[in-house]
């Protein structure tokens, strides 16, 4: 499977290419900064220089076509005040899935964020708008005619991966390892199946094949 990857420098994007890559599969994606190609590259990854903000949608569309399936795992991480989080992580995965029509791919992965995280602590004013902009991304997404799946991650860290998650419609906001977002991204890609359902996934004690296989055969019950 060739999966096109936008945020593949990030956090998890580049834990997700090179999962794909030892699975197998082939990615690729843009990165805003030449340096990130050759990290990249390091690990077996390619990617190429491209913005897509600056990126036309017609540009995108061809820079995707081929691929059998889009990740979107990017955001402005706080950097570039709201408007960046406006930019990236509201108004992005529409103008993705855009592309995505127009190149002819329906398999559309969105790596969203839990409603409530956080809502137990004081939330600051970029905070909020970041979530009302991740929401505003989901219902692009929900509304077009894409195979797509929405992935809701509690908080990320860096800890080396369990391969042990909970996944399903409803989680409790805990905490996931990067590397186990990226591995339940793999095996979601790997189960066509499951398709236009919006899950909540974190750490926590089912093994994500395990996992993944039961939510393939409680879609075909549906
Ligand atoms: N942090 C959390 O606890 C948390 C919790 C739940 C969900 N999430 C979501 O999970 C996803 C992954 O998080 P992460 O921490 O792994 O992300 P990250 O490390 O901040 O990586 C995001 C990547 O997106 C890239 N990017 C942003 N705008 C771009 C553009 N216009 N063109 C090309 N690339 C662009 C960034 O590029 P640069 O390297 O150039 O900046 C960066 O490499 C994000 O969508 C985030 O909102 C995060």
């Amino acid at each position: 499977m060739k999966v096109f990857v936008i945020g593949i420098a990030g956090g998890v994007g580049r834990r997700l290419a090179k999962a794909l890559i030892a699975q197998g599969h082939q990615a690729n994606g843009p990165v805003r900064r030449p340096e990130q190609i050759a990290a990249l590259a390091r690990n077996g990854v390619p990617s190429f220089q491209g913005d897509f903000l600056a990126m036309s949608t017609e540009e995108i569309a061809q820079a995707m076509s081929g691929s059998d399936a889009i990740v979107f795992t990017a955001g402005a991480g706080g950097k570039g005040g709201m408007a960046a989080t406006t930019a990236i992580d509201g108004a992005g995965p529409g103008k993705l899935a855009r592309a995505a029509g127009q190149a002819g791919i329906k398999r559309f992965v969105l790596v969203s964020v839990f409603p409530e995280a956080w809502r137990e602590r004081h939330i600051n004013e970029n905070f909020e708008h970041y979530m009302a902009q991740k929401k505003r991304a989901e219902i692009d997404l929900v509304n077009s005619d894409l195979d797509w799946v929405i992935l809701r991650p509690s908080a990320l860290t860096n800890e080396p991966g369990t391969g042990l998650v909970d996944l399903g419609l409803a989680q409790i906001h805990n905490e996931i390892a990067r590397d186990d977002v990226a591995a339940t991204i793999v095996e979601l890609l790997e189960t066509p199946k499951i398709g236009r359902i919006i899950l909540e996934v974190t750490g926590g004690g089912t093994a994500i094949g395990v996992a993944v296989d039961a939510l393939a055969r409680s879609a075909a019950k549906a």
